[in-house]
């Protein structure tokens, strides 16, 4: 029988996303807040994310008639009641003890994807039992950082279709972690039994045999980093729909479509891997122009209102992810302010469709957005 989590209060001052910040800060300690809230370096692109969306301004319409209005959209052969997805957050029971078992259930109680880590801090089989059968739930995907060990990578997809995970997210942005200058000023570590079991047993990386004098990039991880071969080999070995997340440059998407992967998430890790890389707002309409209207596009990176969401389907997204806006609300209120995160986002997109005179998300153009003359 697995572990039901218990049901929290939600603070009675939490009107928005950004409310459950402030609890998640007194929550959370300097450890665990170093690594769920920081970013790369400077953490410029972790603002940049936030300041491109909210440059954006919308141009309403009025007196449309938009009764029989809806949130659906179709994704990978999928109808969703909204677009709304919770990205891959590692270590979520370092936020709260329920972790990735409390968000799952949530997402499944709120019609959302779940996209599960690869550095989850609770087995995916466990995630997949808990929610598969929940007839509401929303999609079910696994993150694939593709490790150095092929066998290994090849059994850890193996596991991810076994247990009924509907389709790979490979994190591409990240052959290395970013500078993460808050993680290091906190002396981040992980607490005691907490971390990412769905990684044991996997042999040691090519840094642990390295010499002084050598580098822990060029000699080491970057050895084994992934390439566009790798792409094609995991193609081959599984069944699954390959998404690729972190996809930033137009020219990186075309390659990808060409290879005929099911999707893309524009993404810029959150601001945590490459300080100053483009705002994924900046990223998404030259995204979304290279490949065309077909290819399943989502992006994440500061998205905290539903005007956001608006506007990244405006922008030609079709669907959107949030990562610590949920995390925060897990560590907050635990299962039941990740379902609540989920809800007040989507009501806020409904808002911002009524208000802009757009019945569905196929009825979003850019038109809502106001070019300036
Ligand atoms: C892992 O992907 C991280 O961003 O810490």
């Amino acid at each position: 029988m697995s572990h039901v989590p218990e049901l929290e209060k939600i603070p009675a001052d939490v009107v928005n996303l950004a409310d459950y910040t402030t609890h998640a800060r007194e929550r959370l300690d300097d450890n665990a807040w170093a690594y769920f809230s920081g970013a790369a370096a400077d953490e410029l692109t972790l603002q940049a994310n936030r300041t491109a969306w909210d440059q954006l301004h919308l141009y309403p319409r009025v007196l449309r008639a938009l009764t029989g209005g809806h949130t659906r959209q179709t994704l990978l052969g999928r109808t969703l009641d909204h677009p709304i997805l919770l990205a891959p957050v590692a270590f979520q029971r370092m936020a709260h003890p329920d972790g990735e078992l409390g968000t799952a259930y949530a997402a499944a109680a709120q019609g959302a994807g779940l996209v599960l880590s690869t550095q989850a801090s609770t087995s995916l089989e466990h995630i997949a039992q808990a929610i598969l059968k929940d007839e509401g739930r929303g999609p079910l995907w696994f993150q694939l950082y593709l490790q150095h060990d092929k066998v290994f990578t090849q059994e850890l997809v193996q596991r991810a279709e076994a247990a009924g995970y509907e389709a790979l997210v490979v994190t591409v942005d990240a052959p290395a972690s970013g500078a993460r200058d808050r993680e290091r000023r906190a002396n981040f570590k992980l607490p005691p039994g907490i971390s990412a079991v769905n990684l044991a047993g996997l042999p040691n990386p090519p840094t642990a045999s390295l010499s002084p004098g050598q580098s822990t990039m060029f000699d080491g991880l970057l050895t084994t980093a992934p390439t566009w071969s790798d792409i094609a080999w995991l193609q081959s070995i599984t069944r699954l729909p390959i998404l690729l997340k972190g996809i930033l440059h137009e020219d990186d998407a075309r390659q990808a479509a060409q290879l005929g992967v099911a999707g893309l998430i524009v993404s810029n890790h959150g601001g945590r891997t490459l300080d100053t890389a483009i705002p994924t707002a900046w990223a998404l309409p030259r995204i979304a122009q290279a490949v065309g209207p077909d290819l399943p596009l989502l992006v994440d990176g500061g998205i905290r209102r539903g005007t956001d969401v608006l506007k990244a389907i405006a922008l030609g997204a079709h669907a959107v992810l949030i990562g610590r806006p949920y995390v925060h609300a897990l560590a907050t209120a635990g299962a039941l302010g990740v379902a609540h995160v989920i809800r007040l986002l989507r009501d806020e997109l409904e808002i911002a469709m009524a208000l802009t005179g757009c019945a569905t998300l196929q009825g979003i153009t850019p038109a809502v957005l106001f070019q300036r003359p």
